[in-house]
């Protein structure tokens, strides 16, 4: 994307339970991957969003493109969304963002990659990139429940791990055959080497080779993206 701004929105669930509050804890919030103007400016919060969302918001918000993130937060998955209808619920979100002529790429990370998988099912999103996702199946890469197809469609980038426990290389390996056989979408699949789940978000800054590989990832993401948003 270069030095074209992107608007970045890091998708958070608005915790309701008060029982819940003292697990809030967002690694995109308190960490927030920083696309575009890089150091210039601090990015917003925005509360409120449809579906009981809330985003921190940073870029440009005139930039046609859009990518909106989702990460591995605590209290997401059965505190306000199951996995599968989180997606559902950040429709008004995405149509939100169309409307105002944005093509959007959707980047998770953890279980935000089941997220992203979801999203790429729907004709809301463009591109979407898996960062060590969980909770992410083949059926997800080509599957068929009650005689409807529910696969993904959209160009999607996997980046996985190679100490990943959660979802192990043999299993993004399966996702890439899967893909491969189909034959339909352009997708990308790569191991990283020497790190484990979480390593694109969750990493001991003061180590170099972890840094350097969850720098990596990053790029990886941004060229995909790059690739297929309009
Ligand atoms: C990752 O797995 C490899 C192969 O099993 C092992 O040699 C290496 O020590 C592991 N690295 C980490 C960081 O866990
Ligand atoms: C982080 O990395 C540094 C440098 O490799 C190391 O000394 C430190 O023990 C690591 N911290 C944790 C919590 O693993």
């Amino acid at each position: 994307m270069g030095s074209a701004a992107v608007l970045v929105l890091c998708l958070t669930a608005v915790h309701v339970a008060a029982a819940t509050v003292h697990h809030e804890h967002s690694q995109c919030i308190d960490n927030p991957p920083d696309l575009s103007l890089r150091g210039v400016e601090a990015g917003r919060v925005i509360d409120g969003l449809p579906g009981g969302y809330r985003a921190y918001v940073t870029g440009l918000y005139i930039s046609p493109r859009a990518v909106v993130l989702a990460s591995d937060i605590y209290g997401w998955v059965r505190v306000t969304h199951t996995e599968v209808t989180a997606a559902q619920d950040a429709k008004p979100i995405f149509a939100s963002l169309r409307k105002d002529g944005k093509s959007i790429g959707v980047g998770g990370y953890c279980w935000g990659g089941k997220f992203a998988a979801e999203t790429a099912k729907t004709e809301d999103i463009e591109v979407v990139v898996l960062n060590h996702p969980s909770l992410v199946t083949t059926g997800d890469m080509k599957g068929v429940v009650l005689l409807q197809h529910y696969e993904v469609k959209r160009p999607i980038e996997i980046l996985g791990a190679q100490n990943d426990t959660i979802t192990p290389p043999e299993l993004v390996h399966q996702f890439e055959q899967t893909l491969s056989e189909r034959m339909e979408i352009p997708y990308f699949v790569k191991i990283f080497p020497r790190v484990s789940h979480g390593f694109a978000c969750r990493y001991n800054t003061t180590d170099p080779f972890a840094f350097k590989s969850a720098e990596k990832a990053l790029a990886y993401m941004l060229d995909w993206f790059h690739k297929y948003l309009k």
